[in-house]
């Protein structure tokens, strides 16, 4: 059995509560941790007690945290929206229109770009720090095109959400009825095998409640679980109805009036916040203190995709949720790992704890305010996967 040794950690962020300072990020300064071989955290503790291992890495004072949780990410997809950012620069407003520009290139892409080109994001991802990630469907939508963006999507991660109902094609725009007769028939059916999650964009100009609540509910009962875009285009019953249908998370949230916040929390629905979107859409930001101190977990992603947040920087994420949303760089920091996870009902990932996978990005960097402090930076000079590091 080989085991890994790192050590001389100056801030090592746990986000286990019962770990050093007892703070939400569990800090133990000056520690070390052991990595068994099946890629697991078998030790944590101060470095002055290492014990022995097969191999020894030395991060030099560095800063530890978790690795990354992107919980919410759109990385299956062709073609460029750089001409609608631009427009929206210069005055437009976003509506969620160009999700049908981005079908009509997925559509027409093979396999192999596909596949190529969400290597190439996911790789991004890593180099960022992000160590889990999940992938949803949403720019094919016909049965065949849904399920091969799932099946690529299941190379990457087992973190998978259909989101057939993102919009309504060209081919049904006379008929909604028709298109989510096909979404609920034969392309869940398609999908569901595919697919952990099941998703819609439940906005203004989307999916209304009724719609919504019938796609939930055909997917709960082919075995899925559902999350909801929702909140991002003006107030809505996205968040309401995330609570009503048991969600694992509500994402986006930008419009949330105190009663929406109240059931997130007494259902237990995490709130994923998407401030790329917001920044690239140049929206107004969500309040997250109003989301904290209700009571609500928040949770932090990126949202990547062509149209509304070509980011995959977790750490741009997480500025911005400082500067913007006015979290704390510690609460930030939570959201983008144990947050994450909480928002993919996941407890092996978003923690540095006995069990856990040894999922952990190092910075070059003392401690995790520097994420915040230095926006722009790319801090993270190494990130480990199950174990596995890469970069420098
Ligand atoms: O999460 N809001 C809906 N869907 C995506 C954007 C889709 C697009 O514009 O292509 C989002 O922001
Ligand atoms: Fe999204």
């Amino acid at each position: 059995m080989t085991t890994t040794l790192i050590t001389n950690i100056g801030e090592l962020v746990t986000c286990d509560p019962t770990c050093g300072d007892g703070s939400p990020l569990g800090i133990l300064r000056d520690a070390a941790l052991v990595i068994d071989d099946a890629g697991t955290i078998a030790w944590v503790g101060s470095a002055s007690e290492d014990p022995a291992a097969d191999e020894c890495v030395d991060v030099g004072g560095r800063c530890v945290v978790p690795g990354f949780v992107d919980s919410h990410t759109h990385l299956v997809f062709a073609g460029d929206r750089a001409a609608e950012f631009s427009a929206r620069m210069a005055g437009e407003p976003y509506t969620g229109g160009g999700i049908v520009t981005t079908m009509a290139a997925t559509r027409g892409a093979s396999d192999e770009e596909l596949r190529a080109t969400a290597a190439l994001r996911m790789r991004e991802l890593h180099v960022f720090g992000t160590t889990t990630v999940e992938i949803k469907s949403g720019y094919g939508l016909d049965v065949d095109n849904e399920a091969r963006i799932l099946r690529i999507a299941r190379e990457f991660t087992p973190e998978t959400t259909f989101l057939g109902a993102h919009a309504v094609p060209p081919e049904y725009t006379n008929d909604r009825t028709a298109y989510l007769d096909l979404v609920t028939g034969p392309m869940l059916s398609a999908c569901a095998p595919l697919a952990r999650w099941v998703d819609v964009f439940c906005d203004p100009r989307a999916f209304d409640a009724e719609e919504t609540r019938a796609v939930v509910r055909a997917g709960v009962a082919a075995g899925l679980t559902p999350r909801l875009h929702g909140n991002q285009l003006g107030h809505g019953p996205g968040a309401a109805l995330a609570a009503e249908l048991g969600a694992a998370s509500l994402d986006h949230g930008t419009y949330l009036t105190d009663e929406d916040r109240a059931a997130l929390h007494d259902a237990g629905v995490v709130a994923t916040l998407l401030p790329g979107a917001d920044f690239s859409t140049r929206s107004p930001y969500p309040d997250a203190r109003l989301l904290v101190d209700a009571g609500v977990t928040v949770a932090l992603a990126t949202d990547c995709n062509p149209g509304s947040s070509y980011v995959t920087s977790m750490p741009f994420v997480i500025a911005l949720a400082v500067r913007e949303l006015h979290m704390t760089p510690a609460e930030a920091l939570h959201a983008a790992t144990a947050g994450g996870a909480a928002a993919l009902r996941r407890s092996d990932v978003g923690k540095l704890a006995l069990g856990y996978s040894a999922n952990l990005a190092v910075l070059g960097a003392p401690s995790h305010t520097h994420l915040a402090y230095r926006p722009g930076s790319n801090l993270i000079v190494q990130t480990w996967i199950e174990g596995e590091s890469f970069g420098g």
